[in-house]
């Protein structure tokens, strides 16, 4: 282990994730650009090179303002709870920042005034009026996602200013027919008031060279390549009160947009990891700082990063990217998540669940390649995918060796490996040198730290399991279990532990390959060599004549239960009213209160009713069930949404030939359960009380199945 490190150039790096908003909890879509960066992070530092990896909560802006006061928290209050969220999150995940911030912070509150002031200084910034919807009722003004209306169209109600979800129509906010304020109610006036413009159109040259000569994928390239030749519009980087933010110098009422000192906030945290040493700050973000940045980012906020954030810089005198590292968005099994579904998980639901973080690093990187394109994660790919890959392929390498060594051996591996037969050696030497199917010109590095550095992961791991799977078919034919039975002469043995030794020493590279992954992992590893941290140089320091410990279990199988158990916490169902003994879903991020059970003393808001999928429902058979007297088994046809088998209690009241060809309805979003006699898939809605019942509800002619009950 104690090669020499080769003597490359060490780089300093910063690397930045988007900062996530202090709204909510963190969902496993978010997690994707996250790992994405952090597996590039643990990489590099492996590689020697000086890493600092930055972060903060993006803590500012109307929607924040609006769901504090919801919450009937000062703003400063409800973005430390999520911020403290946040990082219980990304630690669980293995996300190992150097420091996370907060936007709502004096560093920022600083660079955000200093940048600000040198771009005005600059001539960058002008003013002027400009009418917008105000709400009068709240006394603020209205972004366009506050306001909703008519389609001016179709007439269809409850619309946003952009576009019919009915018709499909496109507006602006301000063709919606009686429109109405979503904060208050009240209808929109149109005010004046003076605002602040960053003037992009004078830096669009500039963003341009930046562009050329930055390290952005092609596709990115393009995209930004169109706005740009479409002429960069001034930005306007003003709000007025009442905002959550930054007030803006020398303009009393007027703060900045959250975009504004959002990037900021990554030179903001990275200040306050540096002790606020200016010297050490400008190191990194100056002009001639000659640090690398890197930003990692959703491809929904490339304009940010790819327009404004870089014209910003350049404007105000600071250093500009170097590269942008764009993710794709995540799909759970094929569909956009879904609440309904089960596929909306928060970070913390998988985690609660008992599903090792890892795994979920380790599948997303096998997702991942060098574009932008979206990734999906199917759950039952990712059961086998891991099971198999992990399981079954990697660490199946170590717990079919490791036991011959501390049995036979006295847990050492042999002192050199000479004896091997030379097929062995070519397996361990091609292992530690693989020669990949893909060559892309960056020869001069190992093929799979090539791949690490232009982040094409998935290609990482179809290498990677490559070679596994060839070590694994080399175990096989050699069968030291067999060999272990007959160990008469000395050559057996020295054959027995030359092999043991080659396969354990190809673990050890496969390791160094899929630390960055698996860090958790790789460092179980480490100890049961009784080795320090792998790095990457240790890739070809072979393991000869040192003590191994004695192997236990280095990692699980998924269990399919625990995805089911995911899914049932993440689908929102109305169980808790149903069964009202039942315990709170695991993963209720409030403490479940005591709360009476259908008392009329507990008010449901508008959310909480929106939240249940209401659907006209035909039907189509019913029919008793053995063994449970009060139940009707009941097939519901909902026309476009398909099928479902529900059981109702309502035999006493109704004879099943009666209800078949009813119009009824249903609850259509709550969790599947299994009950003795099936699965019901939902609920029908029947009234009851004192003076009898059940009556089932039933819609007015005309309704039909699939219809939304609102
Ligand atoms: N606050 C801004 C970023 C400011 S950066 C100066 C923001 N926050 S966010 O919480 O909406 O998103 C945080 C990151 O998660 C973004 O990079 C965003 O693209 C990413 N994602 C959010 N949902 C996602 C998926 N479903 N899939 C993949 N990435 C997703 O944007
Ligand atoms: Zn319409």
């Amino acid at each position: 282990m104690s090669a020499p490190a080769p003597r490359t150039a060490s780089r300093k790096i910063l690397v930045t994730n988007a900062l996530p908003y202090a709204n909510g909890p963190l969902h496993l879509g978010h997690m994707v650009g996250y790992i994405q960066a952090d597996i590039w992070v643990r990489f590099q530092r492996m590689c020697g090179h000086d890493v600092t990896y930055v972060c903060a909560d993006d803590a500012h802006g109307t929607p924040i303002m609006l769901a504090a006061e919801k919450a009937g928290l000062a703003p400063e209050a409800f973005i430390a709870d999520i911020q403290k969220s946040h990082e219980a999150d990304f630690k669980a995940f293995g996300i190992a920042f150097d420091h996370y911030h907060s936007t709502h912070s004096d560093e920022n509150r600083q660079l955000s005034e200093t940048i600000y002031t040198a771009l005005k200084n600059n001539g960058y910034i002008a003013s002027r009026f400009i009418e917008q919807a105000y709400d009068p009722v709240k006394d603020m003004f209205l972004p366009d996602r506050y306001i909703k209306g008519e389609c001016p169209k179709c007439g269809t109600a409850d619309q946003y200013g952009d576009n019919c979800e009915n018709c499909g129509a496109t507006y602006g906010p301000t063709d919606l027919k009686n429109p109405f304020s979503v904060v208050s109610g009240a209808t929109p006036v149109l005010k004046e008031s003076e605002h602040y413009f960053f003037s992009l159109s004078k830096l669009q040259a500039e963003v341009q060279a930046w562009l050329a000569a930055a390290d952005v994928h092609a596709s990115v390239k393009a995209k930004l390549a169109e706005w740009l030749d479409g002429g960069l519009k001034d930005w306007d980087i003003s709000r007025d009160a009442p905002y959550f933010g930054f007030e803006i110098p020398g303009a009393p009422g007027k703060y900045f947009y959250v975009w504004l000192d959002a990037p900021i906030g990554y030179f903001a945290s990275l200040s306050a990891l540096l002790g606020n040493d200016a010297e050490k700050l400008a190191a990194f973000i100056g002009p001639d700082s000659t640090a690398e940045l890197w930003h990692f980012i959703g491809k929904d906020i490339i304009n940010f990063h790819g327009l404004f954030w870089p014209a910003m810089l350049k404007g105000a005198g600071y250093r500009q990217p170097t590269g942008l590292s764009v993710n794709g968005y995540l799909t759970v099994n094929g569909a956009k998540m879904s609440k309904s579904r089960g596929t909306f998980i928060k970070a913390r639901t998988y985690l609660d669940a008992g599903l090792n973080p890892e795994y979920l690093r380790y599948y997303f990187a096998a997702k991942l390649s060098d574009g932008v394109d979206d990734l999906d994660l199917n759950l039952d790919d990712f059961v086998a995918r891991v099971n198999s890959d992990i399981v079954g392929k990697y660490v199946n390498i170590a717990s079919r060796c490791a036991g011959f060594v501390e049995k036979f051996f006295a847990g050492k591996l042999p002192m050199s490996l000479d004896g091997a037969c030379s097929d062995a050696i070519g397996l361990l030497s091609n292992v530690e040198n693989p020669v990949t199917s893909i060559d892309d010109g960056s020869s001069h590095l190992h093929p799979i730290r090539a791949l690490y550095e232009k982040r094409d992961y998935a290609a990482v791991i179809r290498e990677v399991m490559d070679l596994a799977d060839t070590t694994n078919t080399f175990i096989h034919n050699t069968a030291p279990w067999t060999l272990a039975k007959n160990l008469d002469t000395e050559q057996k043995r020295t054959d027995l532990h030359q092999f043991c030794g080659i396969f354990l020493n190809i673990f050890k590279v496969l390791t160094v390959y899929l630390k960055p992954l698996l860090p958790n992992l790789a460092k179980e590893v480490e100890l049961f060599f009784d080795i320090p941290e792998l790095s990457w140089n240790d890739v070809d320091s072979r393991l000869l004549g040192t003590k191994i410990r004695s192997y236990t279990n280095l990692a699980n199988r998924i269990d399919l239960a625990q995805i089911k158990a995911m899914i049932a916490a993440s689908t929102e169902s109305l169980a808790p009213v149903e069964v009202p003994n039942a315990k709170p879903a695991k993963a209720a991020s409030a403490p479940a209160a005591a709360a009476p059970v259908g008392g009329s003393d507990t008010h449901a808001s508008i959310e909480d009713f929106a939240k249940i999928d209401l659907r006209i429902a035909r039907i189509e058979h019913a029919e008793g069930v053995d063994g449970a007297d009060k139940l009707l088994r009941l097939t519901l046809d909902l026309g476009a949404m398909g099928k479902r088998q529900v059981f109702a209690g309502i035999k006493s009241a109704y004879p099943p030939e009666k209800l078949i060809g009813r119009l009824t309805v249903m609850v259509a979003n709550l969790a599947p359960r299994k009950m003795r006699f099936g699965m019901s898939e939902g609920m029908v809605l029947a009234a009851s009380g004192d003076d009898g019942g059940p009556f089932l509800l039933a819609p007015d002619d005309g309704a039909q199945p699939g219809m939304k009950v609102k």
